[in-house]
Parts: structure tokens; sequence; C-alpha cells
């Protein structure tokens, strides 16, 4: 990544990454490492955590990373993580709720279970995990958040009812957390990813066969999306210079919501 901001600019912030070991939120982590930040990730499975720890580190040039493993879904998980990074760094200013599963499924053969996961990690996960990182962390003390989402949910896609109806709640939280926070001092901000290239979530949603149409090509941009571009969204939000925006979600797709038929 090209120093696209001032070197240094996000030094002093202390960044909480939920998913953060891989995919987009890999990403987000790299960025903020590289332009100063302190950064803490977690992720369901430790060799992730461990090989995310070691490869940020050679590629950010920063030691400055810190990873345990948590399941979202699980409160007392949240609680034990949460408190591991507090004495690893003292604080959060900045909780970036990245953390998600999907798959591509029809509608009629969705079962309870299938469509309760995916609420359960995305949604539940983002609501946990902002409780408790208020409550540690960012009440009487102010900081931003960060809900990542998708644009599933901005005009309706097939086989993704069950994360589209999770995507949507969690820009709703966006919006509900940005009015009822705002007077601590708390900023909440949501990023709508396109489809972002080199990523599992990408590889797991793009149908098996391919795809019968040229995405690149319907793309405004003419470009899929790369980790980087959710990365530098995400450091102008937690950043001072994002300091009167909240309640906003931000759609970094390269205009694909526009224009990209459904398969
Ligand atoms: C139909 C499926 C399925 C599939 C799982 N299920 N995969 N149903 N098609 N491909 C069903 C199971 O049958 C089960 O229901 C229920 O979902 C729970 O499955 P488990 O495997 O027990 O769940 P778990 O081990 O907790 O795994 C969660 C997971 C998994 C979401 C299913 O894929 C995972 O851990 N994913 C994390 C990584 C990931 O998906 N990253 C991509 C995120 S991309 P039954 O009824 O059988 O019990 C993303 C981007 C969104 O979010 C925006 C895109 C533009």
């Amino acid at each position: 990544m090209e120093a696209t901001f001032k070197p240094g600019f996000l030094k002093g912030k202390i960044v909480l990454i939920t998913g953060g070991a891989t995919g987009i939120c890999y990403g987000i982590a790299l960025g903020f490492l590289k332009y100063g930040a302190r950064v803490c990730i977690m992720s369901r499975k430790l060799p992730n955590i461990q090989a995310a720890i070691e490869s940020l580190k050679k590629e950010s040039g920063s030691s400055e990373i810190y990873g345990t493993t948590c399941d979202v879904r699980k409160l007392e998980d949240i609680e034990k993580a949460v408190d591991y990074f507090i004495e690893k760094v003292g604080k959060i200013d900045v909780l970036i709720n990245g953390a998600a599963g999907n798959f591509l499924v029809p509608f009629e053969s969705m079962s309870a279970n299938a469509f309760k996961t995916v609420i359960e990690i995305d949604l539940q996960g983002t609501f946990l995990v902002t409780k408790v990182v208020h409550a540690k962390c960012l009440k009487g003390r102010g900081g931003s958040i960060i809900n990542i989402s998708s644009t599933l949910q901005v005009c309706g896609v097939a086989l993704q009812t069950h994360a589209g109806a999770a995507k949507a709640a969690i820009d709703a939280i966006t919006r509900h957390l940005a009015v009822e926070l705002g007077s601590q001092g708390i900023r909440v901000n949501g990023i709508a990813p396109g489809a972002i290239d080199g990523t599992a979530g990408f590889e797991k949603l793009t149908p098996e066969g391919g795809l019968s149409i040229s995405m690149k090509e319907t793309i405004p941009l003419n470009r899929l999306g790369k980790k980087s571009d959710i990365a530098e969204c995400a450091m102008f939000l937690a950043s001072d210079a994002a300091s009167y925006i909240s309640g906003q979600t931000i759609i970094v797709d390269g205009g694909a919501v526009l224009t990209f038929p459904n398969f």
C-alpha cells in the first residue's frame, strides 16, 4: 500500500478488529499497522491468528499486533478476549466489527440452523462485541465503531437471504447506536464492501462454474476491489478527519450496486 495518508497519522490509536486474521479484515489490520496504530485481532481459529500475526509483522514492519481466539457468538469468549487485550494494550479506541460467515444457499434448501448460524456470527456477534467493548473501553472515554456489512442487502441478491438479513440489521445497528452513543463521544459508522479480490469470501460467493458475465466490465470502475480499498476507508473513518461523521455506511464497491445484475 502506498502512503495515501500522512505516515504515522494513526499513531496513538488502539484498534480491535474482529475477524482480523483473514480476508478484508486482515487488510484493515495491515493498513492500521502501517500507519502507526496498535492492532488487536481475534478469530475463531488459533492457527489463523498465529499465521496472521507473523505475516502482519513482516508486511507492516510493526510489532504492535496482538491476537487471541474468540467466537463472537459466545459472550464469555468475548469478555475474555477483550480483557486479554486490555491487559496487553491498556484500552481500545476503535472497534471494527468484521467477523462474518457466509455461503451460497437457495432459500428453499436453507435450514433453520443455517440461517441462525449466519445471524449469530454476523449480527449477534456485532451486537455482543460492541456491548463488551463499549462497557469496558468506550463508555466515558469516547471512540469509534466501524461495522463491516455488505452490498447484498442494498438490492437483494439470490442465495444470500441469511447474510443479507444480517447485514441489513448491522446497518440498522450503525444508525441506532450513532444516535444513542453520540452524546458519549462515540461515532458509529459502517463500510459496505463490494466484491473484494483475494478473499475467501469472494471465492466462496462466486457461483460454481463462475459468473456468466464479466464482473470487471459490469463494475463502473472496471476492476474488483482490493483489501486496501476497504482499509483506507476504515482508516479515514477511524481518524480525526472523520470526526463529524456518524451513522453512515459507506459503500466501497466501485459503483457496482448501481449496475450489477443478479446471478
Ligand atoms: C447450506 C450450509 C452450508 C452451505 C453450512 N451450512 N454451510 N447450508 N450450504 N454451504 C449449514 C449447516 O448445514 C448447518 O445447518 C449450519 O449451516 C451451521 O453449519 P456449521 O458448519 O455447523 O457451522 P459453523 O461450524 O459454525 O461454521 C459457520 C459457517 C462457516 C458460516 C457455516 O462457513 C464458517 O465458519 N465461515 C467463516 C468464514 C467465512 O464464511 N468467511 C466468508 C465471509 S464472507 P444444519 O441444519 O445442517 O445443522 C462475507 C461477505 C459478505 O461474509 C458480503 C459479500 C459480498
